[in-house]
């Protein structure tokens, strides 16, 4: 999501604990958001559009998963995913141009089920992709496991953030500042805004209960972005390549269960 100040600067916000009847719906919608990003992985090839993704996934979020893809007129969005391709670095919309050899590209699914959200993206690879897009996917994936790492009760938002960039910036990589995780549940975004910068030991407290998404956005190159005149794609402003993973965690009092899991990260 967008990241955006406080016009009153707040003293706290108001994040949502989630019951334990919720967090099971949230765990279904979690799962079923990462089961469109196992069934899309195989069309992902040279040669398919983006909109031809779009038609497969709209088609099996409605008919087969009976969810809804929350991305369809939200905000007025008119797809149901998002695909980042290349320089794209998040809200890229589904188009009639062709994914070619060496393409990377973000697919991120948001669904709703039984009036909950679940939230995720990941990146694939079109054909044999450059050891230098390799390593930015990578090393994004890196940075959203360190972030996801610091989750627990008693930590606090600062220390996500800080890992994340940390890592990235270890490989001279940069962080997008404008788009930011966020609470999810019944709403799509929801309270706390989760930064992928920052300072540990800072920010809001963590606890039990509560559910956010952590989806750290890196560029090849400098960190500044800007946005088509579409309002939605942002696209780096030097045209370096940009990366982006998407989970939807529960924070736990010991740690924190990932509600969106592939079978390909589970051990
Ligand atoms: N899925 C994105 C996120 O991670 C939001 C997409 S908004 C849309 O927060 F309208 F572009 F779908
Ligand atoms: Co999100
Ligand atoms: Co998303």
């Amino acid at each position: 999501m967008r990241y955006s100040l406080n016009p009153i600067s707040l003293p706290h916000t108001m994040i949502i604990i989630k019951t334990e009847s919720e967090i099971e719906k949230m765990r279904v919608a979690g799962r079923l958001a990462a089961e469109v990003l196992e069934m899309i992985e195989s069309h992902v090839v040279a040669g398919i559009t983006t909109n031809e993704l779009d038609l497969i996934c709209h088609n099996y979020m409605v008919d087969v998963q009976n969810v809804i893809p929350a991305p369809l007129n939200y905000k007025g969005f008119p797809k149901s995913i998002c695909t980042s391709v290349n320089q794209q670095v998040c809200h890229g919309i589904p188009n009639e141009k062709k994914l070619k050899n060496g393409d990377i590209i973000n697919i991120d699914i948001t669904v709703i089920k039984d009036g909950y959200h679940g939230d995720t993206s990941k990146m694939f690879g079109v054909g044999e992709v450059s050891a230098h897009a390799k390593r930015l996917i990578k090393v994004t994936e890196e940075s959203m496991y360190l972030g996801i790492q610091q989750v627990k009760a008693g930590a606090r938002l600062g220390d996500i953030g800080h890992a994340i960039q940390k890592h990235a910036e270890a490989h001279r990589y940069s962080v997008v500042r404008e788009f930011c995780g966020h609470g999810i549940g019944k709403k799509f975004h929801e309270e706390p805004q989760v930064l992928h910068y920052g300072k540990a030991g800072t920010g809001e407290v963590l606890d039990a209960g509560m559910i956010l998404t952590i989806e750290p956005m890196i560029n090849l190159g400098k960190k500044e972005i800007k946005v088509l005149p579409d309002g939605w794609v942002a696209v780096t402003k030097d045209r370096s390549l940009s990366a982006q993973f998407e989970h939807t965690v529960l924070v736990t009092a010991t740690g924190y269960e990932i509600l969106t899991l592939r079978q390909e990260e589970m051990q």
